[in-house]
């Protein structure tokens, strides 16, 4: 270990088998954190060719278990998005997908920090099980077309054993590093095809946008370079998706979105992400994909779909044809605009951590979640508000937190007399 630090700090390619030595060292414990930390700084500093960078994901990918999806009849297609606030898309996204014919198995993460988790989210549906056995998930997926779960078994323990030493050394914001733990974690995952969506903005991951492209198109590398057919949409995290936060809250929206009630930037996104994933499953041009894309969602064939899964997956779709049956909390709170003007910027980063004291989310893996908790948002970037007017509700069970929630919100929201530049909700595609 002691040689392989020495290389890379000196800037010399390191060897696959070095590689493989690093990653299985460091899931046994056999390397010492002191030795891990000395090369994910040499790596840090230094940087990794698209070789390594290859090299060090197939290696996490192997340190672990690696689903293996050939149980599912035709080709499996994945979604990954870098994270944000607000991010309903895959309790969207999944069953559009289905209803156009991809099958998808589709693993999530729970909430942490300012970010929440698709599966909090959907086991604020009374009943529902993010935890299937094998045999249901490909029953499930054979019938339906996906179903929508947790991580299961031993996921890329590499990844975690490095991402935990990169928390407290100052490594987490390597390119290489970033791209080859996702990445990772995602070809674990087994599907055939992978659909990235990499946010960038003031919430997302990569807070500049050509550091987000930099990301993007390194993950597309290490995917094909594996074999699987791999797309990277790049979209604003600059602002949260859609107008809620939060577990219950965000259910509510998704299920609005899925019957064709609400149009604007979540619909958008889905509509866009949906498109491509049925282009890498099917392989028919956009223009056509986009199309059924837009009718699964008018002819709530995608709607009827996520009853189906929720159903099957043991949840109560009587809550999703009436979300008003879904648990509200105690105290729903306004805030107010203090002054007319232009909602020139919002710290999106900043709207999650508030939704996550008000108990939305989890500080540390431990928290307990409140699906009832969370943000509506009101007004977003680019809108005219008038003194009074509400520009959030703030939804949570625990009074005290409404104080402080509201002055920090006041603060990550900015106002402006000049109407201000939107950016792009979707900047680019690198396939
Ligand atoms: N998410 C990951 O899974 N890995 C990183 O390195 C950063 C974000």
């Amino acid at each position: 270990m002691y040689d392989i630090i020495a290389k890379k700090r000196d800037g010399v390619e390191l060897s696959k088998e070095e590689i493989e030595f690093f990653a299985k060292g460091c899931t046994s414990g056999e390397i010492p954190d002191y030795q891990v930390s000395a090369l994910l700084m040499a790596i840090y500093i230094n940087g990794m060719s698209d070789t390594e960078t290859f090299n060090l994901t197939i290696a996490m990918k192997n340190s672990g278990d690696v689903a293996d999806l050939t149980a599912v009849e035709g080709m499996t297609v994945d979604k990954h998005s870098t994270g944000g606030v607000g991010d309903k898309t895959t309790m969207i996204v999944v069953p559009m997908a289905a209803a156009l014919g991809c099958k998808m198995v589709k693993m999530s993460g729970r909430a942490l920090g300012h970010t929440g988790g698709t599966v909090d989210k959907l086991e604020s549906i009374p009943g529902y099980r993010s935890e299937l056995s094998k045999k249901e998930i490909f029953e499930i997926t054979n019938r339906i077309g996906a179903c929508m779960i947790g991580h299961t078994g031993n996921l890329a323990p590499a990844d975690r054993k490095m991402y935990g030493i990169r928390d407290v050394t100052a490594t987490v914001d390597s390119l290489p590093l970033i791209a080859s733990s996702i990445m990772s974690k995602k070809l674990a995952c087994g599907s055939d095809g992978i659909l990235l969506d990499v946010k960038f903005g003031s919430g997302a991951l990569m807070t500049d946008m050509s550091d987000a492209v930099s990301l993007a198109s390194e993950m597309v590398k290490i995917g094909k370079t594996a074999s699987k057919k791999t797309i990277a949409l790049l979209t604003n995290m600059d602002v949260p998706l859609g107008y809620a936060v939060g577990n219950a809250l965000e259910v509510k929206e998704a299920v609005r979105v899925l019957k064709g009630e609400q149009k604007g930037d979540l619909y958008d996104i889905c509509i866009e992400l949906t498109t491509y994933l049925a282009h890498i499953s099917s392989g028919l041009p956009y223009a056509e994909c986009r199309r059924l894309s837009a009718e699964c969602i008018d002819n709530l064939t995608a709607f009827e779909k996520f009853k189906e899964i929720i159903s099957a997956q043991g949840g109560d779709t009587s809550v999703i044809d009436d979300t008003s049956k879904l648990p509200l909390a105690r105290y729903q709170y306004e805030i107010k605009a203090e002054r007319s003007g232009y909602i020139a910027h919002m710290n999106t980063q900043e709207i999650g951590m508030i939704s996550m004291s008000l108990g939305a989310g989890r500080a540390v893996k431990e928290d307990k979640i409140d699906y009832t908790a969370g943000i509506i948002i009101s007004k977003k970037t680019g809108d005219f508000v008038n003194v009074g007017d509400t520009i959030a509700i703030l939804h949570t069970n625990n009074e005290s937190k409404i104080y402080e929630a509201v002055m920090k919100y006041n603060l990550a929201v900015t106002c402006s007399e000049v109407k201000p530049e939107l950016q792009p909700l979707i900047y680019d595609v690198v396939k």
